[in-house]
């Protein structure tokens, strides 16, 4: 096992997965609808393997040993296995830092994913084509499977029972648009209930969630053609609808689920105030309760000083599309 770095994205989702499969191995976290994301410079994990006598995970500095690191260790049996090692895995220390401009409640799971299965390939010298690393990633966690790709990232749902035909595939490259994406902060805290469990509940208790998972494909082949035709306006529109239609899903289950507060409502009436007024910015939200604004970098700092005035809002950070997840040797003042 090779001491390493690895680094990845986070990533937004432009049409958003919400759902998982059922009848097929719970394992392979399969999707029940395909997305289509933007992978974002700024928010970047940065994870380093290296051989160790225990297994040991520290995030951020502080060591963990909830049921986050045994997720963690995992996804590291799952790439041992993917390598093809043979015996039991080497123990192995992990070191994750999230360099999010603020931290509060922005750290993912995607670029969290993304580093770790990079890092993982990299250390047992795994020889897998990124396609392979992105549905290792997704069985760590869905929305990881995008962060393995720069830019523009389409992930179809597939139909295949082993899981097969689920791929993440790059649909356009970081500098095929200069598009931008502001993260607006409406809070410090973390989200009350994370995705996984808040998708199974809309699965098993909305009845918006048929046609949630009935109305998607179509979002998607909208935003892929207004993505390749770089029409913000009609990329806009699809990017609201799929965000407010998985919201509508998530209101509608017993017990309701609302990730927003008072400043998420208020934010998202900003923007659209600012597009009345000719300046024009997309919502999107996930889960939890900061807005994400998706509009032309030349009209970025504009949108940004007007969501920074409304009352209630932290922090507005800027982002652009970014790059492939990367892994490479640990420099040697760190090994
Ligand atoms: C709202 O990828 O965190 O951000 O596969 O259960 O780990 P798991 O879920 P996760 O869900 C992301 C949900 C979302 C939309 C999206 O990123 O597509």
């Amino acid at each position: 096992m090779k001491p390493v770095r690895a680094t990845a994205c986070s990533n937004i989702a432009l049409v958003k997965y919400w759902g998982k499969r059922t009848g097929v191995p719970a394992e392979l976290n399969l999707p029940a609808v395909g997305s289509l994301s933007m992978t974002l410079d700024a928010l970047r994990t940065e994870t380093e393997l290296c051989p160790a006598s225990a297994d040991a995970f520290w995030l951020d500095g502080q060591l963990v040993a909830d049921e986050q690191a045994t997720k963690v260790w995992r996804h590291l049996d799952r790439m041992w296995s993917a390598a093809g090692g043979k015996g039991s895995r080497p123990r192995a220390e992990v070191r994750s830092v999230n360099h999010f401009p603020t931290a509060a409640g922005l750290a993912s799971s995607a670029s969290g994913f993304a580093a770790l299965t990079m890092a993982a390939a990299g250390a047992f010298e795994a020889d897998l084509s990124a396609q392979a690393l992105s549905s290792l990633a997704r069985q760590g966690s869905g929305s990881a499977a995008r962060s393995i790709f720069g830019g523009f990232v389409r992930l179809d749902r597939g139909e295949a029972a082993d899981g097969s035909d689920c791929r993440a595939r790059p649909i356009a490259g970081a500098d095929h648009w200069p598009l931008a994406l502001l993260v607006v902060q409406t809070t410090a805290g973390r989200k009350p209930l994370g995705s996984t469990s808040g998708m199974e509940q809309c699965r098993e208790t909305s009845p918006y969630y048929p046609a949630w998972v009935g109305t998607s494909e179509a979002d998607l082949d909208a935003a892929e053609s207004a993505l390749l035709a770089r029409d913000l306006l009609a990329l806009g529109r699809v990017v609201e609808h799929s965000c407010f239609k998985m919201h509508a899903c998530m209101m509608a289950t017993d017990p309701p689920i609302l990730y927003w507060n008072p400043t998420t409502v208020a934010a998202v009436q900003a923007v659209w105030q600012a597009r009345a007024e000719g300046e024009p910015g997309f919502v999107t939200i996930d889960a939890g309760p900061h807005v994400k604004v998706l509009c032309e970098r030349a009209r970025a700092e504009a949108l940004r000083e007007r969501l920074a005035a409304v009352p209630g809002v932290r922090d507005v950070l800027v982002a652009t599309p970014g790059p492939d997840a990367t892994v490479g040797p640990l420099p040697e003042a760190s090994a």
